[in-house]
């Protein structure tokens, strides 16, 4: 432990997004910053792991994302099935990195998005799943889970919540900046140049790796689950009539605050469009590079539309960061910002969303609000996370009764990563 840490706090967060590649673990040192106010924060990364998903169980989700239906009984099970796997992620990365269970302070788990509900006409909701008791059990920590709905019920989307950490880590006096995360989904925070946590905005754009991923799945027989490098993608040509029709799709012109999910860019969209491109004799490498030009395009149109008047920076985290071939479409279709890799900021891009629920579980703790009113939509800052006591529970509220900081307030927080 580094002497410039005071009473840090060993908190696990964990993340499964909507690509269902992998159970996201990162082992993380929080602590109040001794050369900042009573809201600074430092950080440190220890450990990060992508344990992949149980293969049986990740065919169980895909499948139920697929048809949309299932009986009670095995969404139930689920619940507990997927706890069982991020409990298991959790000791594995605990067992390989030599940490014991007893020098974890927090677990914090996103959870595995069942279904995320923004439809105009019914009440906002969403289901994340994961059952933060099996967790709390089998790693014997308590474990903060269920972010997303305490946004909802203040009136907002549920997301994104990576834009906390992105204003934390990512706000610069004189560089307007747009975070961009490319994961199953692609979302982004708009950072205008000199803003703190009001100013910033954020939403979902549309499709990822999603429809890469059912691409890749489709003509690989089921062998490949992404296109490795952008491979296929770069071995032909985007059909551009093809491309400007679902460019159409009402969801890219609805003004923001918004979000998605794969209840919209999933499957059936991924293969009604390889249908259509079937249809006009597209190669399935030509297919490819449609899809992959498709996410790069809804990017840009996205900022064109929706993004400040000039975007000097974009900064790219998730998955799709590895894919050179969306990269190189993206940097065509925005030529005037500088496209640059998330790890400048002191984090692995592909660590990102798992070190943001560490933060959120610790703020949780700590009793402090965490999602961003003007990226979310909702009315009021929340204080995310439902709490589940494990084994460690008497003595950690012990340590957080000495330990609250600050005044409950996001203005003034501020964030140092530890490298
Ligand atoms: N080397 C690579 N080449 C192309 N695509 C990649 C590569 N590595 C990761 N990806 C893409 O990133 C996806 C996983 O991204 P991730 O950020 O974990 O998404 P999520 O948050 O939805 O789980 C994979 O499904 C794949 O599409
Ligand atoms: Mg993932």
């Amino acid at each position: 432990m580094r002497g410039d840490i005071l009473v840090p706090m060993r908190v696990i967060g964990m993340m499964s997004g909507t690509s269902v590649d992998a159970i996201d673990v990162a082992v993380c040192e929080l602590a109040r910053d001794p050369q900042a106010h009573a809201d600074g924060l430092l950080l440190r990364l220890v450990a990060y792991r992508e344990q992949p998903f149980p293969s049986r169980l990740q065919r169980r989700v895909l499948n139920l994302l697929r048809e949309q239906s299932t009986p009670l009984a095995d969404l139930t099970e689920l619940n507990f099935l997927l706890g069982d796997a991020f409990a298991d992620a959790v000791l594995e990365t605990l067992c390989t990195e030599g940490i014991g269970a007893d020098e974890v302070d927090l677990v914090a788990s996103h959870g595995q998005t069942i279904y995320h509900l923004m439809e105009p006409s019914r009440r906002p909701s969403t289901l994340q799943l994961g059952e933060a008791a099996v967790i709390a059990r089998k790693v014997g920590v308590t474990t903060v889970a269920d972010f997303r709905v305490a946004d909802v019920a203040a009136g907002g989307e549920g997301a994104p919540l990576a834009s906390f950490l992105d204003v934390l880590l990512s706000s610069s006096p004189d560089r307007t900046r747009a975070l961009q995360n490319i994961g199953g989904i692609a979302n982004v925070t708009f950072i205008p140049a000199g803003s703190g946590v009001d100013r910033a905005y954020a939403f979902d754009i549309g499709p990822g790796n999603a429809l890469i991923d059912y691409g890749a799945r489709h003509f690989s027989g089921g062998r490949a689950h992404f296109d490795r490098d952008g491979a296929m993608a770069r071995a032909g040509y985007a059909d551009t009539e093809l491309l400007e029709s679902v460019l159409r799709h009402p969801y890219f012109s609805r003004r923001p605050p918004k979000t998605t999910g794969r209840e919209l860019f999933g499957d059936e969209f991924a293969a009604e469009l390889i249908a259509r491109a079937a249809s006009r004799n597209l190669s399935p490498e030509d297919t490819m590079a449609t899809l992959t030009a498709l996410t790069a395009e809804t990017i840009a149109a996205a900022y064109r539309d929706f993004g400040p008047p000039r975007v000097d920076e974009l900064v790219v985290s998730g998955g799709g960061a590895h894919n050179p071939a969306l990269l190189d479409r993206l940097r065509a279709a925005l030529p005037d910002a500088c496209i640059r890799l998330y790890d400048d900021f002191g984090l692995p891009g592909e660590a990102k969303e798992a070190v943001l629920f560490a933060l959120l579980g610790y703020e949780a703790l700590h009793g402090r609000p965490a999602n961003l009113p003007s990226c979310t939509g909702a009315a009021a800052p929340a204080i995310l996370g439902k709490v589940t006591p494990g084994a460690n529970y008497r003595p950690l509220m012990e340590r957080i009764a000495t330990d609250i900081r600050g005044n409950a307030s996001m203005a003034t927080q501020t964030l140092r990563v530890l490298r």
